[in-house]
């Protein structure tokens, strides 16, 4: 049984969920917790990657942490009961993670987690304790990284229960990148925009997005910005919503080089992102597909779990600080990119191939 419920958990199953296919061994379940329900957010990366519909959707919908991670559990549980499968998969770091973890380990079925052992040491974050707890309760911990497999270790988590895999994320945007790029110039006419001529910002981090103050300093240096740069902005719902609240969505949309837009689908990202000068995140999953398809990244945060990114010298800490951030992007603008993406070099986060390596350590130990 493979549980994911949010936009990054899709991303980072698909490779997987295609691996166990071309198997054919593998009665796989897919359970859809509904955290996210939003077209966007969800059915467009089942469309775009080519995955199956799931078996079930749990629609949890919204609602504080422990509402929804309650609601998954109660739901995810009844799934198991119902179907007792030979491992729950879990992907990342959601609410969704989490139930999934504590629903199947209190039923004793055996947890694998996909991207095990990143940590932010950074405990404000609700994703620092769903990967925290959700390795400590799986029997199978599958790290993207060295550093990722050190954590675990560092934790006491025994070694045997520790496979260094790579990361699935480098195996989706493998996949990704003949796709995103034919579609490329069609999203570039659409927004006017030229290559290397814009930077790419996302935001929705609780952190960020429901502090005031913060969400002003990201909106001030965005609005400095684009007198130098255009921005494209695709807002996820949680920072839409605050921007339309507040008088901060007219101030962008007065500045004439700013693009909000809603959510936009993983090919179109891709696609954007790798002709982009710059990228301005709070994402996780931003900051490493950034670094692999060698864009520099300024992440709006004050830790990051993939400090992998920062020791390559290509993402930069800016918190939500707005002289950090103007700085980011100047330097960004005036320094011209890299010229040999490291995705094709050797890199920390593998090889595209921690799908492969997911299933046959699964397939062993059956
Ligand atoms: C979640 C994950 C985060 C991941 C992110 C990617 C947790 C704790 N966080 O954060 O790790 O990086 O997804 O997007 O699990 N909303 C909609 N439509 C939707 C989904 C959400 O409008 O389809 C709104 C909700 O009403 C809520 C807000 O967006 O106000 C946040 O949604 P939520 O699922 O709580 O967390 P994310 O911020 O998306």
């Amino acid at each position: 049984m493979i549980v994911m419920g949010a936009r990054p958990q899709f991303i980072k199953s698909a490779p997987v969920i295609h691996e166990f296919l071309r198997r054919h061994k593998v009665d796989l379940q897919l359970i859809h917790s509904g955290q996210h329900y939003d077209y966007e957010l969800s059915q467009v990366f089942f469309e775009e990657m080519r995955l199956p519909p799931p078996l079930l959707d749990l629609k949890v919908g919204s609602g504080s942490h422990a509402i929804q991670t309650g609601k998954a559990m109660v739901r995810i549980e009844r799934c198991i009961q119902r179907t007792k499968p030979d491992l729950a998969l879990v992907p990342g770091d959601t609410n969704t993670t989490l139930a999934a973890a504590l629903s199947a380990a209190k039923l004793g079925t055996p947890i694998g987690h996909i991207e095990a052992g990143a940590r932010s040491y950074d405990m404000t974050m609700p994703e620092e304790i769903n990967r925290r707890l959700t390795d400590h309760v799986s029997s199978m911990l599958f790290a993207p990284t060295r550093t990722t497999v050190h954590n675990l270790y560092a934790e006491g988590i025994p070694r045997k229960r520790v496979h260094l895999v790579g990361d699935t994320m480098v195996d989706a945007l493998l996949t990704a990148l003949p796709a995103a790029s034919k579609l490329r110039k069609k999203a570039l006419s659409g927004l006017d925009v030229h290559e290397g001529e814009y930077i790419v910002v996302t935001a929705h981090r609780p952190g960020n997005v429901d502090i005031p103050r913060r969400l002003n300093a990201i909106v001030g240096a965005l609005v400095e910005a684009s007198k130098r740069i255009k921005i494209l902005f695709p807002a996820h719902p949680r920072i839409y919503k605050r921007l339309k609240s507040s008088n901060l969505m007219g101030k962008l949309r007065r500045s004439k080089n700013v693009v909000v837009t809603r959510p936009i689908g993983y090919l179109e990202l891709v696609a954007l992102l790798d002709t982009a000068a710059a990228v301005l995140t709070d994402s996780g999953g931003i900051q490493k597909e950034a670094f692999l398809l060698g864009v520099p990244c300024a992440t709006m945060r004050r830790e990051t779990e993939w400090p992998e990114t920062v020791e390559a010298g290509a993402n930069v800490m800016v918190d939500a600080d707005k002289r950090k951030i103007s700085a980011a992007i100047l330097r960004a603008i005036e320094k011209p990119r890299p010229r040999r993406k490291p995705i094709y070099a050797r890199n920390p986060f593998g090889d595209g191939r921690a799908s492969i390596r997911i299933v046959d350590t699964i397939l062993r130990a059956q």
